[in-house]
């Protein structure tokens, strides 16, 4: 089945919004010694991921993280566990999570802590979405690009049951 999915975002606007995080992070690590280490959190955050270091022009390392939470459905299935680890060595490094959606926080909430806990000199989130109204950790991005309610979004790499993150835009599932 297909579901039906109101546009909300297009390509040349989050385009626009990508460059405006990779600027943020620029006067951020701005001749920093040793270059930060761009963590992505698979699946959802991989197109944003790789949009946002190309449009940095401070030089980046990049890793890989999975955490796992939820189903097949829209609701969070409790804890999340961090499920494939980085390779590089943390301690010492200035680490930038790149998330697709902060929603309940509590994904963000335990990546940043596995981070501190493995010494990094500093932990900085973004967000290619933030949903304040749904919290129920008290973290939240660094910087996040857009804002969404109480709504199930999909495309550019968010899913809804694997299926719509080859999507070029975001847009809500309709129910
Ligand atoms: P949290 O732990 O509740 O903040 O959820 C974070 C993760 O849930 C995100 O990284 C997404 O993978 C997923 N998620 C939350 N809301 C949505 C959504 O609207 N669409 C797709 N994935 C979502
Ligand atoms: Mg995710």
């Amino acid at each position: 089945m297909r579901e039906n999915i109101k546009k909300l975002f297009g390509k040349n606007k989050i385009a626009r919004k990508v460059r405006q995080a990779a600027k943020w992070l620029d006067g951020k690590f701005y001749g920093c010694a040793q270059p930060p280490l761009a963590i992505c959190v698979l699946k959802g955050s991989v197109f944003f991921f790789c949009d946002l270091v190309r449009a940095m022009r401070v030089p980046v390392q990049i890793d890989f993280i999975s955490v796992s939470s939820y189903g097949d459905g829209k609701q969070s299935s409790g804890k999340p566990e961090i499920t494939r680890l980085p390779s590089a060595e943390i301690s010492g490094r200035d680490v930038i999570i790149v998330e697709d959606v902060v929603d309940s926080g509590l994904t963000l909430a335990a990546t940043k802590s596995y981070f501190e806990e493995a010494g990094a000199k500093s932990v900085v989130c973004v967000t290619l979405l933030d949903k304040p109204s749904r919290r129920e950790a008290p973290v939240s991005a660094d910087f996040y690009c857009f804002t969404a309610g109480d709504e199930f979004v999909v495309g550019y790499g968010l899913d809804f049951a694997q299926k719509y993150r080859d999507l070029p835009y975001v847009g809500a599932l309709e129910n």
